[in-house]
């Protein structure tokens, strides 16, 4: 299997190519369209396409235009996500991807619109995509389940009104699981059943994917306490001046950091059992996701 850099270096001008020339070619209104190609332009770490490409070529599939595709429409909604997760009635943020939040260069109105449009984009996509019928219903279901009212928005939902309170882990964890682990399912889930696996495997993919997502938001909150605006390019500190609920908040530094590590040890172990089910498995490409989660 290819060097996880290569694969990197490969798949992200494809994934990008992709959401540009869909938001290139169906947005007319100017404004609009530059608002939308703002955020999508300024960066950010791509994990989730890179997470449904890196799935595929694990099972040793070439990817197809298609594949990357879905991989943009999931990049497009988690982008979405975050230009209203910075609005003033969210969490209110500055900056992000290492520039002004899409609201502080267009203004509140167009940052709601270009996020609705990237929504929406994504359905638009995956619709017009060459996936085989079959396929495509079953990823526009889940994407819509993974982006919806029983995944990010509820989570980001519960992320809202779990402000000033003290909430269980049990109850922190599925705010979680919903407003950052869905859509990394999604991503996992795809990656499966776009490669053809059978159940048994994509179930595994989801069971790896929800560990993964688990510890990325434990990570993202781990950043938010520790890390710098000039390392994460978005501010830092934002969660204790929210009074948000958190790993650190509730579990502290520390606590938070096992909790990131048990996540990631339970992900391993799930991809070790699909290679134990899967002979045609490479686990190297969705291994060296799971060590970027670790702290360095
Ligand atoms: C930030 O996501 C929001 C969370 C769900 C934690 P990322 O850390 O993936 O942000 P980008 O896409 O790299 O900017
Ligand atoms: C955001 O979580 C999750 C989303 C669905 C966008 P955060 O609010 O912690 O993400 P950051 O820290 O602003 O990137
Ligand atoms: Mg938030
Ligand atoms: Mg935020
Ligand atoms: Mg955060």
């Amino acid at each position: 299997m290819e060097d996880f850099n290569d694969f990197r270096k490969q798949s992200l001008p494809l994934i990008e190519k992709e959401m540009e020339d869909f938001i290139n070619e169906y947005t007319a209104n100017e404004q609009l369209k530059n608002a939308m190609m703002y955020s999508i332009r300024a960066g950010g770490k791509r994990f989730r396409p890179l997470l449904v490409l890196a799935t595929i070529c694990s099972f040793n599939k070439k990817p197809q235009v298609h594949d990357y595709q879905v991989g943009a429409a999931l990049e497009m909604i988690h982008t979405y996500s975050l230009i209203h997760d910075d609005l003033p009635a969210m969490d209110d943020d500055d900056l992000r991807r290492g520039k002004p939040t899409n609201h502080k260069v267009f203004g509140e109105a167009h940052a709601i619109l270009a996020g609705d449009g990237l929504l929406t984009a994504a359905f638009q996509l995956l619709a017009i995509s060459q996936i085989q019928q079959e396929q495509k219903v079953l990823l526009i279901q889940l994407l819509s389940k993974a982006a919806g009212t029983q995944g990010m928005v509820a989570g980001q939902a519960g992320d809202l009104q779990g402000e000033n309170q003290l909430l269980s882990l049990t109850e922190l964890a599925d705010i979680h699981e919903k407003k950052t682990g869905a859509l990394i399912e999604f991503a996992l889930l795809a990656g499966g059943i776009l490669a053809q696996q059978p159940d048994e495997v994509v179930d595994l993919l989801g069971v790896f994917a929800r560990h993964l997502g688990l510890a990325f938001q434990i990570k993202d909150d781990l950043l938010d306490a520790t890390s710098s605006e000039e390392e994460l390019g978005k501010q830092v500190g934002r969660d204790e001046a929210l009074n948000k609920s958190t790993y650190p908040g509730l579990l502290g530094l520390d606590g938070a950091k096992k909790a990131l590590e048990e996540q990631l040890i339970f992900g391993t172990q799930t991809l070790e059992k699909i290679k134990q089910i899967s002979s045609e498995f490479y686990i190297e490409l969705l291994q060296e996701l799971v060590e970027q989660l670790r702290l360095g």
